[in-house]
């Protein structure tokens, strides 16, 4: 039996239109409607039952954490009516990374939740898009997806919400998880898994999703990027502005400047969790510095500093304790 394959559309470069076919950039992200991007590529229609809703039509770099949420609330929605068999979300790739990750750590069920999208206009030469649809609907519909959680999918490669992460500003092999390689790879149709992804899924996820959605926010959590002459001044003026939460992308392992250091401790004492993490692509951030366990910052392990935040987000959002959200930084 064909497996029932529902896409929700959320805008993006997959779903972008220029004025020249030669054009890659300068184009209008989300123009593009999900019944003209199905329509686009009949294979969908071997691959699986497939239905199509638009929920959003954005530019990823203007998602909010309300459009964040009402994705999260429509994908919890089709997973519990059991109309479904899997999802795929088309985004764009700019803020993909965090989407598919919020949705990991409230993801319940053992039906696969697949990102795709493009790096190119769905109107270029040689446009990604299609394959990439098309690649996720296989996979959405593949067996083998079950019980992996969150994945992305584009340019043959299958990725984990966890480790992925958007590298190259351009090129169409953007999506890398530098800490781990890929999960599997779809090859000319057929879904293949090297290796199972780390699930990051809350062990409460359904009830706090429904929460969160509810409440249609997520809390004020900065993200400070360490560099040469970091004297953290803006850290005190975060916390006068409510910050419930602190990642500092430090440099290599963490690393964070002293004057910055003492500000982020004060942090702590006031209650506010820190979790350092890193500017580097490569490697785990580790817990280093004698001073910064004395401080309480929690090591960021394999979370990119978007990530974190939203790890920091949900936890005080969802009353999580340390321990319930510092064994996602292992
Ligand atoms: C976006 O993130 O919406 C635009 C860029 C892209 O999808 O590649």
């Amino acid at each position: 039996m064909r497996k029932k394959i529902h896409i929700l559309a959320m805008g993006g470069t997959i779903a972008g239109r220029a004025g020249d076919s030669a054009a890659t950039t300068g184009y209008q992200a989300g123009a593009v409607g999900v019944e003209e991007l199905i329509a686009a590529v009949p294979q969908l229609a071997e691959a699986a039952e497939v239905s199509g809703e638009q929920l959003a039509a954005i530019d990823s770099k203007d998602i909010t954490a309300a459009e964040q949420l009402l994705l999260v609330k429509r994908v919890r929605e089709l997973l519990l009516s059991g109309a479904v068999d899997g999802i795929v979300v088309t985004h764009g790739t700019d803020t993909m990374e965090e989407s598919a990750y919020l949705l990991d750590l409230l993801h319940f069920a053992d039906k696969p939740v697949v990102l795709t999208g493009a790096m190119r206009p769905a109107t270029a030469l040689s446009a990604d898009g299609p394959l990439n649809l098309l690649d996720a609907v296989r996979t959405a519909a593949s067996e083998e997806a079950r019980d992996r959680g969150v994945l992305v999918v584009l340019n043959n490669a299958i990725h984990s919400a966890h480790l992925v992460t958007k590298v190259s500003t351009t090129a169409v092999e953007t999506f890398q998880s530098p800490n781990g390689g890929a999960v599997g790879a779809v090859n000319d149709g057929e879904v293949v898994f090297f290796q199972s992804p780390q699930l990051h899924h809350l062990p409460n996820a359904l009830s706090v999703s429904e929460a969160l959605t509810v409440r249609g926010k997520l809390p004020y959590v900065p993200i400070f990027y360490g560099h040469s002459d970091d004297d953290g001044t803006l850290i005190p003026m975060a916390l006068e502005k409510g910050a419930k939460g602190i990642v500092y992308a430090g440099m290599g392992n963490g690393s964070i400047p002293a004057r910055a250091e003492e500000k982020l401790a004060a942090a702590v004492r006031a209650g506010i969790p820190v979790i350092r993490a890193s500017s580097s692509v490569y490697g785990m951030v580790t817990k280093a510095e004698a001073s910064y366990e004395q401080a309480g910052f929690a090591a960021g392990g394999l979370l990119n500093p978007r990530k974190a935040r939203l790890l920091l987000q949900v936890a005080v959002c969802g009353g999580l304790s340390p321990a319930e959200w510092q064994k996602f930084l292992a």
